[in-house]
């Protein structure tokens, strides 16, 4: 019987899970354990987890299908896992910089990503995770008024077309394809319900999220502003310092996060997954 400890971070936002060796497998009922642990606090971080990459995808795999990463090759013989890479001398900045949740742009997102660490800096390359469950219960009247029943557009156009590609500098490590698809464009609530556990989030992110829709360019614009201010207010952060061969899950149905940089000169390698989603509602 595995006996589980899930220590959870300030306001019940991300957990620390010890007391199981993934690389020898997990129980259904263990699985089931985690789940709850993820519904409720997000983030959850398994630390001193050496795995392979069967074993990264057998933990995958307990939580549901693969979902579906465009633009971003995986590594070799591993047609699910992404290597998430930056080496000493690359001066471009990092993969996942800036405040998003993970392919928001498609019609169903990913649930799940899950990154084990394989080499960590000894400075820098946290990464920061903001709560959309507590931002929306904090929401002043007045903006929780002005997004009720309203979707927003979502679009991976600034960071994989051609051109957002190009603006955004040139990356040596990560194998990223631009393309014209990333022109496709999404409606989604930007009040997400969780389809397993019912909370509400509001579910916007600065990289993905282009505009509000049915309302003019300015008004969504001064919106959003007011809107991602809020939602990544420190109150709302969670900092991740990595250690080698940690484990993270989080949820991207209700959290978005941004790799941090602060590393340059030391390498940085990461290997990810992540789990099928459910159209947003
Ligand atoms: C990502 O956005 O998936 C990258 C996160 C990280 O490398 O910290």
């Amino acid at each position: 019987m595995t006996d589980i400890r899930v220590s959870p971070h300030a306001h019940n936002f991300a957990a620390c899970v010890t007391g199981l060796s993934i690389c020898e497998g997990m129980s259904l009922s263990t699985v089931e354990q985690l789940r709850s642990a993820w519904q409720r606090y997000q983030v959850l971080y398994f630390p001193n987890q050496p795995l392979e990459h069967p074993q990264l995808e057998q933990f995958s795999e307990a939580f549901g299908a693969y979902g579906h990463d465009p633009f971003v090759s995986a590594v070799d013989g591993h047609q699910h896992i992404l290597e998430v890479r930056r080496e000493p001398n690359e001066d471009v900045v990092p993969f996942g910089s800036s405040w998003h949740s993970d392919w928001s742009f498609q019609a169903v997102p990913p649930s799940a990503t899950i990154l084990h660490a394989k080499i960590v800096p000894p400075v820098g390359g946290q990464t920061h995770f903001a709560d959309g469950i507590r931002a929306l219960e904090s929401l002043p009247t007045e903006l929780r008024k002005a997004i009720e029943g309203r979707s927003a557009i979502h679009s991976a156009r600034r960071p994989y077309s051609h051109e957002g590609y190009r603006a955004g500098g040139k990356r040596t490590s990560m194998k990223i394809t631009p393309s014209e698809d990333a022109w496709q464009t999404q409606s989604h609530p930007i009040v997400r319900t969780h389809p397993e556990s019912g909370r509400q989030a509001l579910w916007l992110n600065p990289v993905y999220t282009l505009a509000i829709e049915d309302m003019n360019e300015a008004q969504s614009s001064l919106l959003l502003e007011r809107l991602f201010a809020h939602m990544l207010q420190t109150t709302f952060i969670y900092r991740h310092q990595w250690l080698e061969n940690m484990l993270i899950m989080w949820d991207n149905r209700s959290v978005m996060h941004c790799a941090q940089g602060g590393y340059a000169g030391y390498r940085r390698v990461m290997h990810r997954t992540t789990v099928a989603g459910t159209v947003p509602v």
